[in-house]
């Protein structure tokens, strides 16, 4: 078949975000970040309190790390060296879903479940030591409340959690009592981040001039060190971190699918900004999007972000993996001219995706700087979609020079692999010294 070029050009231009309207989101980012600094309610951001603020680099010991964030969960133990040096020690990790043998994020498992399966990790990762006194760093991902640093209770899950019991509590106090079921009184969770802050923690206890940490994954979410918030509970230098659950943005225009998409999605209305960039979601977009190309809308075909990279490729001309995963899915076997559309229709979505979280790097950016020149930075950013997805990075970079222009070369996104677990440990060290 031969896609209708009209129908094609049109979805394009849904996707497209150019200069201008990319400025104008980032503004509009700062906006809400401002109105969020004077009052949290008038953002359509969170902006949550982390009680943390940057590390000196010179944190030491010997520390859990318990990473709580997506599909797997991670745990490690960690030497903190000072001077920006740690070793991971041990490092176990399961997921919470393995389809067909248990799912404990679904609707019909429990809290009791879910944190059990977690102690269990921890068991592995201490070798059944029930003596030994281990502090435990909780880099948890989802939305919380915090009153100091262990205290946070979740708000709402996202990214189609639905496990029931956990919303509302204080998800340290149902790790401790699962730690206490499994018999480990020995471990004690002192301190809990989201992921993002995780990340800053880790980036910012290896290189200086780090002010911004950012999921980018199945999620998406940025934090940033914010110079005028204090606490005397806050542990740390140079203000707090604010945790600004950004996936939460919803100050710019949805296009039509992400409007369905999000109606049927198990939190309407919220983490629109989420819904549009982050790897949950980009292979629902591209789907929706291919079935009115193949006159087939409505049909969900289960596209995955994994698939649109495959589909996307490394640029060179073969479309032979394209049209297997297109065949795969759909059912349906292209010629090398639809597939070329398949392709460029993947990339629009994956660029759309990248310029919309520079838009949040640059407000952030513009914020922080105030009336001053900007400062070169290292952003610090973790996850599959900016580590492994095709355009992404180079996508995020590209929309920093064309509004930073020279100064952007002072200006950099750093990968912080397995920041999520340093930066746990990290603010278990910061917590107990
Ligand atoms: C979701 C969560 C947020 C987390 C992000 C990345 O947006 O709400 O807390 O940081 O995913 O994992």
């Amino acid at each position: 078949m031969a896609f209708d070029e009209k129908k094609f050009n049109e979805i394009l231009d849904e996707f497209k975000v150019d200069d201008e309207r990319l400025r104008e989101i980032a503004a509009s980012f700062r906006q809400d970040l401002i109105l969020g600094l004077k009052d949290p309610e008038q953002s359509s951001m969170r902006m949550l309190k982390s009680y943390v603020g940057l590390p000196t680099g010179k944190e030491t010991g010997e520390f859990l790390a318990l990473d709580f964030g997506g599909t797997n969960v991670r745990v490690s133990k960690i030497k903190l060296a000072g001077a920006g040096r740690f070793e991971v020690l041990k490092r176990t990790g399961k997921p919470l879903i393995v389809p067909g043998e248990y799912d404990y994020i679904c609707k019909d498992s429990t809290a009791e479940q879910m944190f059990d399966f977690i102690a269990g990790l921890i068991e592995e990762a201490v070798d059944g030591d029930r003596e030994t006194t281990f502090y435990l760093g909780h880099t948890f991902s989802f939305p919380s409340e915090q009153t100091d640093l262990y205290n946070a209770k979740l708000i709402i899950w996202t990214k189609e959690f639905a496990t029931p019991g956990v919303e509302g509590k204080v998800v340290n106090d149902l790790l401790k009592e699962a730690l206490e079921r499994r018999g480990m009184k020995n471990v004690k969770p002192v301190a809990v981040i989201n992921d993002t802050v995780a990340v800053l923690l880790s980036a910012a206890y290896q290189h200086d001039e780090t002010y911004i940490g950012s999921i980018y994954a199945t999620g998406h979410n940025t934090c940033y060190i914010e110079p005028s918030v204090h606490d005397e509970k806050c542990v740390g230098r140079g203000g707090m971190i604010l945790n600004l659950e950004s996936g939460g943005f919803m100050k710019l225009a949805p296009n039509k699918y992400d409007s369905e998409y999000d109606k049927h999605s198990e939190k309407v209305g919220e983490q629109r900004l989420e819904k549009m960039v982050s790897g949950r979601y980009m292979g629902e977009l591209f789907s929706m999007t291919l079935a009115e190309l193949l006159n087939e809308t409505g049909k969900h075909y289960g596209f995955t972000s994994v698939d649109m990279s495959g589909i996307i490729g490394d640029g060179i001309d073969d479309l032979s993996k394209a049209k297997a995963i297109v065949k795969e899915k759909t059912g349906h076997e292209l010629d090398d001219s639809d597939l070329e559309k398949v392709r460029r229709l993947a990339s629009a979505i994956v660029i759309r995706s990248a310029r919309l979280v520079a838009a949040c790097f640059i407000g952030i950016i513009w914020q922080r700087a105030g009336k001053e020149k900007v400062k070169p930075q290292h952003i610090a950013v973790d996850g599959s979609v900016y580590e492994k997805m095709p355009l992404a990075k180079e996508n995020i970079e590209k929309a920093l020079l064309t509004v930073f222009e020279e100064d952007a070369t002072g200006i950099r996104t750093i990968l912080d692999n397995g920041g999520s677990g340093l930066g746990a440990a990290i603010a278990a060290a910061m917590a107990v010294n």
